[in-house]
């Protein structure tokens, strides 16, 4: 028997694998997600060794009136060079009101070749829906949506009002990523290490950005969002320690969806 796990809004799917959702960009099969402690150093030999060969350009698009965008996002592109350090930090939200199948993902990030989905990304991610459970979590990946895997840290439980810190760092000396996040309130942390031979993609990463991504209804959305309205301030927004000027975009908006920014301060506010 071949079965779906996903969200019940994008039941109508072509593939018959088990494909799940990922931020970032895109379906994977569920196989190419590796899950590592975080105490592992994701090395290529590792990669190698865990993930199935067809892992290689695997991605499935969604269907049926189903739309994974993002919604909201700031984004910069390094012309100079390379940033090495990007901080965050934010306060988790409220649950959605409406539970429907919707994916609802809170992310910075650093990204390779363009500020799009399906590139290759390093993210601390908040998200609410993931194989869909209804409920916040804390958990950093590295996504690579075209090449058709993922590699991540724990999936860490968060409540409502909890502060999140995060990061992500690039140590030349050893040629390793770290992506970071914190839950203050806990304690409790999702690392992931990874070296830059294990990416796969040969790549660097002269994007950051900052993103509100949604997977769910085309129209009729507003009550998918967190509840209350109040929106995401995060906070703490540096690259290589200074505060930069974002470029804002908006591609969902029948929520009065709006970003602003003051100084290291970005604000992703919506109406429900
Ligand atoms: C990253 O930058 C912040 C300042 O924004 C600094 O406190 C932190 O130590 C830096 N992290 C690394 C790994 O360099």
């Amino acid at each position: 028997m071949k079965f779906i796990v996903l969200t019940s809004l994008a039941l109508g799917l072509s593939s018959a694998d088990v494909v799940t959702v990922v931020p970032g960009g895109s379906l994977i099969p569920h196989e190419c997600i590796l899950e590592v402690s975080n105490k592992d150093v994701v090395s290529n030999d590792k990669m190698l060794a865990m993930l199935p060969e067809h892992c290689t350009d695997s991605a499935k698009d969604l269907q049926f009136g189903t739309q994974q965008i993002y919604a909201q996002d700031a984004h910069l592109q390094n012309t100079a060079g390379l940033w090495t350090n990007f901080t965050g930090d934010w306060i988790v939200p409220p649950l959605p009101s409406s539970h429907d199948g919707q994916v609802d993902y809170h992310w910075t990030g650093f990204k390779s070749s363009q500020p799009e989905m399906g590139y290759p990304v390093l993210q601390p991610v908040l998200q609410y829906g993931q194989t869909m459970q209804a409920k916040w979590q804390l958990q950093s990946w590295y996504v690579w949506g075209n090449g058709g895997k993922a590699v991540t840290g724990p999936a860490v439980d968060i409540n409502e009002g909890d502060k999140l810190t995060t990061y992500m760092s690039f140590d030349d000396d050893s040629q390793t990523w770290t992506v970071y996040g914190k839950n203050e309130a806990s304690g409790e942390e999702s690392i992931l290490t990874i070296t830059k031979d294990a990416l796969g993609c040969d790549c660097d990463f002269e994007w950051a950005m900052i993103v509100h991504e949604t997977i769910g209804k085309k129209t009729g959305y507003c009550d998918d969002y967190p509840a209350d309205s109040s929106g995401i301030t995060y906070t703490n927004t540096r690259l290589d320690g200074e505060a930069v000027d974002w470029t804002t975009r908006v591609q969902k908006t029948e929520c009065g969806e709006a970003v602003n920014v003051e100084d290291d301060k970005v604000e992703f506010t919506w109406k429900n």
